[in-house]
């Protein structure tokens, strides 16, 4: 099958037109005896090639034009632009229609991209809405028993009224602590905080942190031990703030899913030319091979994490991820079930 181009076409109606005209020659050539047969060849050639370059011509500028107007407004819709510059120069009418279709295969494939990403932006929407108000909820039903109880009679009763606003405080604070999570996530997930790099003592850092969670540590009967061999300056160049929260949240995670007779808390620094790798190990309940992926994603927990439910808001590892990719460093995560875990980190020397 031919090819069904401006000029194919051109060519069939020239030819048809030409054959024609050629005809009627031939006719009047046959009544009338007198009439010479050159000039009838001549003028059906004239006829042919005429007709041929008019016909072209015009479906040419019938399709350029109207094309045009369509490529214009693709290229309009899309987001770059780029493209009007890429065929810029190549707008005769013969390349138009290779361009056209480009143009709108190339269109076609953006928005398929951006529907994809669409997609995946609303699903997000939908579990991080899921997520969160699956998590209010536990603290604000907490509440509202504790509140029915007490305007139940409960508030006369000196052996429970205390216990019970106690018990709605944590509940509230557990709120707070979550709605903090969220407020400093999305900061983090919007770019809006900007580090703030400086040279500091690592090893000074993890001492402050073990006395901030002292208590919590005492309570749950862990040991916070800083390995002997990082006893020494460990001077590094990061964000003082950020890195005190991912010690913070590391060793929080750490004492929570630690428990038992001789549970421990060990952090052990490595030097590595430029940098210093950090560890944060614990002997507690381990986590197993299938979450070890998953652990740092927003409100992931897993099964055993989940049923400790100690007002953690599964938002602690995604933060401390986002932290360290912050600072352009890496972090990992092993475990064995039932033996421990340990988290590792890097840092640039100072
Ligand atoms: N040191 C650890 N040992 C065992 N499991 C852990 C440890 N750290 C984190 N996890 C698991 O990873 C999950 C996510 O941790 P995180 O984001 O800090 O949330 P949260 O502490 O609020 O539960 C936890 O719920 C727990 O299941
Ligand atoms: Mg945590």
């Amino acid at each position: 099958m031919v090819h069904s181009s401006p000029k194919n076409i051109a060519l069939l109606n020239a030819l048809i037109i030409s054959v024609i005209f050629g005809l009627a020659y031939s006719a009047l050539f046959i009544i009338y005896d007198n009439i010479p047969v050159e000039p009838g060849i001549l003028l059906t050639t004239f006829v042919f090639l005429l007709s041929y370059i008019s016909i072209n011509y015009s479906i040419n500028k019938f399709i350029y034009a109207r094309i045009k107007v369509i490529y214009k407004s693709i290229g309009m819709m899309t987001t770059s632009g780029k493209r009007e510059n890429k065929h810029k120069g190549e707008n005769r009418p013969s390349d138009v229609l290779d361009i056209v279709n480009q143009v709108v295969l190339e269109w076609g494939k953006e928005q398929q991209d951006e529907i994809e990403n669409l997609k995946k932006g609303a699903k997000y929407r939908r579990e991080f809405i899921g997520n969160l108000s699956h998590e209010l909820k536990t603290p604000i039903f907490n509440i509202q028993g504790y509140i029915s109880t007490l305007l139940e009679g409960g508030l006369e009763d000196d052996k429970i009224n205390r216990k019970f606003l106690q018990k709605s405080e944590k509940s509230i604070n557990r709120m707070i602590a979550l709605v903090d999570d969220l407020e400093y996530i999305s900061k983090l997930e919007t770019g809006e905080l900007k580090l703030k790099i400086e040279d500091f003592d690592l090893s000074r850092m993890v001492n402050e942190v073990y006395e901030f969670l002292e208590i919590k540590a005492a309570k749950n009967n862990t040991r916070l031990v800083l390995h002997p061999n990082s006893l020494r300056n460990i001077n590094v160049k990061a964000d003082k703030k950020r890195i005190r929260q991912v010690l913070i949240n590391l060793v929080d995670n750490a004492i929570k899913y630690t428990d038992g007779e001789n549970s421990r808390v060990t952090i052990v620094f490595y030097d590595f030319h430029d940098k210093y790798l950090i560890e944060v190990k614990d002997n507690g309940i381990g986590i197993q091979e299938a979450s070890l992926l998953r652990v740092f994603e927003r409100f992931y927990r897993t099964d055993s994490g989940r049923s400790r439910d100690e007002g953690g808001s599964g938002l602690g590892l995604a933060i401390v991820k986002h932290i360290i990719e912050a600072h352009q460093q890496t972090i990992s995560v092993r475990s064995n079930e039932g033996e421990g875990t340990t988290f590792s980190f890097t840092l640039n020397k100072a």
